[in-house]
């Protein structure tokens, strides 16, 4: 009977595959040979984006592969990639369900991962306006100054102005934790000024797990028949973390509205520099308490610590070891800051505008090493063509930024760390070619918060310090595995306070 059960579900899962692919009467794109059941899952190999981008360049760069039941559209040339975030921008302005980060978000009702619709327009409405528009973000310039410059004060002590080693991956990562947290609470976590350690740390870890539990891949999510076998006992795993996690983000949330209580934030104008995202947010929930409850808040701040975190830190990373191989353009934005800002004072965020070198060094960055190489995954809520293609309704979209950052028929000599190839574009020219934030409705919102952040925080490190190399060798420049592309080892480095710095330094 078992038996019997089993030979039927297979041949009902089948002529349900079938039913998808072998008759679809449309012009579907280019796909490898697949196999039954599991489709194209077997040629599937870390790191994505490069397997991906391998079979584009035997297959071309619009793709159609199946990941267990579900088809995924790859996108690797910009034509196509314009085609989807123009034409088709919301058809594909949907995201795909995926077990955990379904549960981890609040039944996905947080900013990235939940459908389009109307929740999101209203989400995506309200975060632009009231978190990142640039009135806003100015108001909280001071706030980031002062995490910076508090990082550059404590390496500063911690040189005693002869050259020291750093782990630079964990310094970076704590430094956008700490301004992430201080922006949405008004408190951070790591080093000095941290009011509860204990706190901070069990935080923190529920944060990570969150990541790590992401990061894992889940079959149930491409195949329906595991749907109902936990096999990694993730479904437990996500609850398990909820259960710890909300307390903390709830105590959040509580902190800031009985600060409220008693009188914090009046809405005067002196207030509004002062006020943190979750005061922001409860405002609104005065004037709109249906829609803004304290679950859609808790969603912000986690899409904020997990957008917002990772991805600066691991970018910032990546800066500093192209620059430490290449130490002309090291000294090139050093010249650049002592000439506009000078060695009287420390850079400000007023400065960075004075400063397009180093923005072409951060944009030569995000090419070669895009922390969203694949973007995220979207999802299709219609049929449509691309690349003269049909696509079907349901299908997922993975645009290869990677790939076309690197593709030697749009850049000249793709490989090699140029930042002035960027000089004179302020990315306008580049259009579909470079995409480090994505493009069309489901773009990043937070792009000019994060290039303000970077500006800040690299333009600090270099004006305030010397960096080399902690040997004669190179940075190893290799992939690590990691949804946000990590550098394989995390970067160690020597610096010391600049000699023309000491006196402004000495008085922070
Ligand atoms: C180096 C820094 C960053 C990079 C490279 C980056 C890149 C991206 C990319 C590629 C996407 C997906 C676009 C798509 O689906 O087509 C995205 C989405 C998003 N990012 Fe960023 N991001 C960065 C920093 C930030 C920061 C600082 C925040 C907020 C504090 C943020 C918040 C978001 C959110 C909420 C989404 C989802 C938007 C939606 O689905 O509607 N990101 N980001
Ligand atoms: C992609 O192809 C290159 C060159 O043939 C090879 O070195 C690399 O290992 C491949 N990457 C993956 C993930 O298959
Ligand atoms: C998510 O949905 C499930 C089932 O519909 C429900 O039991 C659970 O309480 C929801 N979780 C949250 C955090 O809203
Ligand atoms: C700092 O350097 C000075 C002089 O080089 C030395 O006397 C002092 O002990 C050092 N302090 C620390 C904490 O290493
Ligand atoms: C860097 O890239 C960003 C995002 O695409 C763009 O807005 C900016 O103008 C670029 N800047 C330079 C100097 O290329």
């Amino acid at each position: 009977m078992d038996f019997f059960i089993y030979y039927f579900s297979v041949f009902l899962s089948l002529l349900f595959i079938s039913k998808l692919f072998l008759s679809y009467h449309g012009n579907l794109p280019p796909s490898p040979l697949s196999l039954p059941i599991i489709g194209h899952l077997h040629l599937l190999k870390n790191p994505l984006h490069q397997t991906l981008a391998n079979l584009s360049l035997r297959y071309g760069p619009v793709l159609l592969l199946r990941f267990g039941s579900r088809p995924v559209l790859v996108v690797s040339s910009p034509s196509a990639a314009e085609e989807c975030f123009t034409k088709n921008d919301i058809i594909f302005a949907n995201r795909p369900s995926f077990l955990v980060l379904k549960r981890l978000n609040y039944n996905s009702t947080t900013l990235g991962t939940t459908p389009y619709g109307p929740h999101w327009r209203n989400l995506r409405r309200i975060t632009t306006v009231e978190i990142f528009s640039t009135t806003r973000i100015l108001m909280s310039s001071a706030v980031r100054s002062e995490v910076i410059r508090s990082l550059a004060l404590q390496l500063f002590r911690d040189s005693n102005q002869s050259f020291r080693k750093i782990e630079l991956r964990s310094t970076l990562k704590e430094l956008t934790f700490n301004l992430m947290m201080q922006m949405i609470a008004g408190k951070r976590y790591y080093g000095e000024n941290v009011v509860d350690l204990e706190e901070g740390k069990q935080f923190r870890d529920v944060i990570k797990e969150g990541f790590s539990l992401i990061g894992t891949p889940n079959l149930g999510d491409f195949l329906p028949v595991l749907r109902w076998v936990d096999l990694k006992g993730l479904e437990k795993k996500s609850l398990r973390l909820l259960k710890k996690r909300d307390p903390f983000l709830q105590g959040l949330v509580d902190e800031r509205r009985k600060k409220r209580g008693f009188g914090c934030c009046s809405t005067e104008e002196e207030g509004e520099t002062e006020k943190t995202i979750i005061d922001v947010m409860l405002s609104l929930q005065e004037s709109e308490p249906e829609y803004c409850t304290d679950e859609i808040i808790k969603g912000v701040i986690l899409a904020m610590l997990a957008a917002g975190t990772d991805t600066s830190a691991l970018t910032m990373e990546w800066v500093v070891s192209l620059l430490l191989n290449h130490p002309n353009a090291l000294h090139k934005a050093k010249v650049e800051i002592d000439i506009h800002v000078g060695q009287g004072r420390l850079i400000d965020e007023s400065d960075l505008t004075k400063l397009p070198y180093l923005h072409c060094v951060i944009n030569e960055t995000f090419r070669l090493h895009p922390v969203g190489p694949l973007l995220l995954p979207h999802e299709s809520s219609e049929e449509c063509t691309v690349g003269g293609f049909d696509v079907p309704r349901g299908t997922i979209l993975m645009v290869n930024m990677w790939a076309i950052h690197r593709d030697p028929k749009l850049w000249v000599e793709p490989m090699s760390f140029k930042p002035e190839r960027f000089e004179g574009l302020e990315g306008a020219k580049e259009g579909f070619k470079f995409m480090p934030f994505g493009h069309g409705r489901r773009s990043c919102p937070g792009a000019n918060l994060a290039m303000r952040v970077m500006g800040l925080a690299l333009g600090t490190l270099i004006q305030c310090f010397e960096w080399e190399r902690v040997g004669e060798e190179k940075v190893d420049m290799s992939e690590g595995k990691g949804i946000t592309m990590p550098k394989a080892e995390p970067l160690e480095a020597m610096y010391r306070p600049r000699q023309i710095m000491i006196n402004s330094l000495s008085q922070l």
